[in-house]
């Protein structure tokens, strides 16, 4: 398979410096389907975090200082969402940045869902492993963010994370927070929320996914005020 890969970051290097973009995009179409299956298997590395509370259906964590790629989406769907901003972030770590820097694919691959009364809107995020990224190709409407210290609940889940089914795991993590009896039922249904993917889709078994929630606004036991 090196080969297909060869050619497809050969093609796509070299049409980004053409600028054009129907090669841009013919290229990204045959790394989507190629280069995501044969990269996106090898042993990724992912952000560092600590297990501060468990339960038997969710813990929560801590991640501290996080760089990510993110691209935002003003999408209909999440599969379409994920999927286009992907293609964007792929660029990136293969080149399409102000230094022309390559960068490893690491896991997992972050879709959050950010919902406000007027609108979905989607951010795609992947997380870089190397220090002092640099800005991304201005075209690519691409933004580099950090995390300071981030208090998640997380509740893992197989298969493959799709519209049909993100919410439904979202809203039972909702639910196992609100049971708890110190919980503060300010979280509800409505929570803006992140679905982590760390395998390709080429695995068809075995799939690992997680849903996220943000509670370091929240009063959850195992997040100290100094994690916040
Ligand atoms: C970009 O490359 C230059 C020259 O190699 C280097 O000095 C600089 O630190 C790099 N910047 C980033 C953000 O990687
Ligand atoms: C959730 O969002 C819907 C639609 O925006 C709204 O009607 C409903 O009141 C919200 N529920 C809560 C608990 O905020
Ligand atoms: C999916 O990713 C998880 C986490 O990296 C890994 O433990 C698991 O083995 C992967 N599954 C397959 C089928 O590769």
């Amino acid at each position: 398979m090196s080969w297909i890969f060869k050619w497809v970051q050969r093609s796509g290097l070299a049409s980004l410096k053409m600028g054009s973009s129907s090669l841009i995009l013919m290229a990204v179409i045959a790394c989507f389907s190629i280069c995501n299956l044969v990269l996106y298997g090898l042993a990724t590395e992912s952000p560092k975090y600590e297990v501060v509370h468990l339960e038997s259906d969710y813990e929560i964590r801590v991640y501290g200082e996080v760089p990510w790629i993110s691209a935002l989406v003003h999408g209909t769907s999440f599969d379409k969402s994920t999927r286009e901003g992907f293609h964007r972030i792929y660029q990136y770590i293969h080149g399409a940045n102000l230094n022309s820097s390559q960068f490893p694919m690491t896991s997992p691959v972050l879709t959050s869902v950010i919902r406000s009364s007027s609108e979905t809107v989607y951010y795609v995020k992947l997380f870089l492993s190397k220090g002092n990224p640099p800005q991304p190709s201005p075209e690519l409407n691409l933004q580099l963010e950090k995390w300071s210290a981030q208090c998640m609940a997380v509740r893992k889940f197989s298969g493959f994370a799709e519209d049909d089914n993100v919410k439904k795991e979202m809203e039972a993590l909702v639910a196992s927070l609100i049971a708890r009896p110190t919980a503060n039922k300010a979280l509800d249904a409505n929570v803006s929320y992140t679905i982590a993917q760390y395998n390709s889709s080429r695995h068809l078994s075995g799939r690992l996914n997680e849903v996220w929630i943000d509670v370091s606004g929240f009063n959850v036991e195992g997040c100290l005020p100094q994690h916040r």
